[in-house]
């Protein structure tokens, strides 16, 4: 039976970040806090012009081109987000056109928090698993701009971001195991954004308590799962988190390895060897919802895909308000050559460094951002920016 998983994978990121190390001299805070405690060095800034069509446009571009996909042969596309641009028309049609994906194809945005990414990551997964796909491959996108209040405890917890997957039969990368999975939900109020606000509003130490309870539960649904299919959870040789910062992602591989009985020492241990590399671009990124748990994978891969070639790997998902999902796969013979060939990073060098006056400024003008005035001036030549309002239509440089 032919394997289903994520084919290829790319990123995009706004040409901006802030040193987390500034924004704590900024705030009056010890820069460990951010930086040790919080476990984040950088933060990536969107301005107007890099809202979440123009960063999926882009990484699903970069995707294609390093890749090597022939967009005619996408027949579901699903934009994951929870900072749409629009109340009705969603990102998966502007990204249609700025694609060229074909009419004869199913788009649809998904969003639950954090959780919209894999929400369409698992309809692919079980599209092409019914047969519906017929040899059709599907094209998954996170895409976010996280946004807390300036001077807001969340404010370092902020970034930007795009992951674009390609979702097909045979996957060069991470084959999935369909029904392998655990699920939770419960209603909470850990995090949310009201309809008239582009900030987050967030509850943030029992967010911190949803994450660690909804984690605990999908693991254990996993567990269940994964025993019916004959194997135990010790065969995961990495773990993947939903990072909405580094810390929380070792906190939460702290609470699987009680469950799984481990001491502290042990568990810090296996943090290290499990979990550690998966945080090297989240660290240099900061929290892009949706497209978390996706960085992170994508940094394990560029860090390690070919030692871990035909190892299994665990991915937990956590979407506020709040579902998760705790689901494993196996990183494919040969991915290691294949992601020496995508050149993952490549677009986290491509980036300047903001002083907190230019991110402030840039955070006020984004707040008006989505009246923008259409301009051809934005500076992002080469790559898909929103222009700007015309005749209420939002305009995108193609
Ligand atoms: N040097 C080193 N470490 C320091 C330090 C210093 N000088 N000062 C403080 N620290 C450590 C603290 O000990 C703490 O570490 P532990 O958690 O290991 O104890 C860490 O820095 C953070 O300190 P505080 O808890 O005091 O920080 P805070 O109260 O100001 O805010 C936060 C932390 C609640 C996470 C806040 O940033 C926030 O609300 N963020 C947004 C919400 C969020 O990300 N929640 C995560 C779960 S929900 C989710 O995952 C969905 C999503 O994407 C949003």
């Amino acid at each position: 039976m032919a394997t289903i998983g994520i084919d290829a994978v790319a990123i995009a990121v706004p040409k901006g970040y802030v040193e987390l190390a500034d924004l704590a001299a900024a705030r009056g805070v010890p820069p460990g806090k951010y930086v040790e405690g919080l476990g984040v060095t950088r933060m990536s800034v969107a301005r107007a012009h890099e809202d979440p069509v123009a960063l999926a446009a882009n990484a699903a571009r970069r995707l294609f081109a390093t890749a090597e996909i022939d967009p005619g042969r996408i027949g579901l596309c699903v934009a994951g987000t929870e900072t749409a641009v629009d109340h009705s028309k969603p990102v998966a049609a502007y990204l249609h056109r700025l694609l060229g994906l074909p009419e004869r194809c199913r788009v649809f945005e998904a969003k639950h928090a954090c959780f919209g990414g894999t929400a369409g990551l698992l309809a692919a997964i079980d599209w092409i698993a019914s047969g519906s796909a017929r040899g059709r491959q599907a094209l998954v996108v996170c895409t976010d701009v996280a946004r807390y209040a300036l001077n807001s405890p969340g404010e370092p917890t902020q970034g930007a971001g795009a992951v674009a997957m390609l979702i097909s039969e045979n996957p060069r990368l991470l084959a999935l195991e369909p029904g392998i999975s655990g699920s939770y939900s419960k209603d909470v109020n850990d995090f949310w954004r009201p309809l008239y606000t582009k900030e987050a509003v967030v509850d943030g130490h029992h967010s911190v308590q949803c994450y660690l309870d909804a984690l605990a539960g999908a693991y254990e649904g996993f567990k269940d799962a994964s025993r019916e299919a004959g194997y135990h959870p010790d065969s995961l040789v990495r773990r993947c988190y939903h990072v909405p910062y580094g810390k929380m992602a070792k906190k939460a591989h702290r609470h699987v390895m009680q469950l799984e009985g481990k001491n502290e020492a042990q568990a810090d241990a296996s943090y290290v060897e499990q979990v550690a590399t998966s945080l090297r671009m989240p660290s240099q990124v900061g929290n892009i919802y949706t497209g978390s748990l996706y960085l992170a994978l994508t940094s394990l891969l560029e860090a390690e895909a070919s030692e871990l070639e035909g190892k299994r790997i665990g991915l937990f998902s956590y979407g506020s308000g709040c579902t998760a999902e705790y689901f494993a796969g196996r990183i494919q013979a040969g991915a290691g050559a294949f992601v020496a060939k995508l050149q993952l990073a490549e677009p986290l060098a491509d980036r300047r460094c903001y002083t907190i006056p230019e991110y402030e400024a840039i955070r006020h003008a984004d707040s008006d951002g989505d009246r923008l005035p259409l301009s051809a001036e934005h500076g992002y030549n080469g790559s898909v920016a929103f222009l700007g309002v015309d005749n209420e239509r939002r305009v995108y440089s193609n």
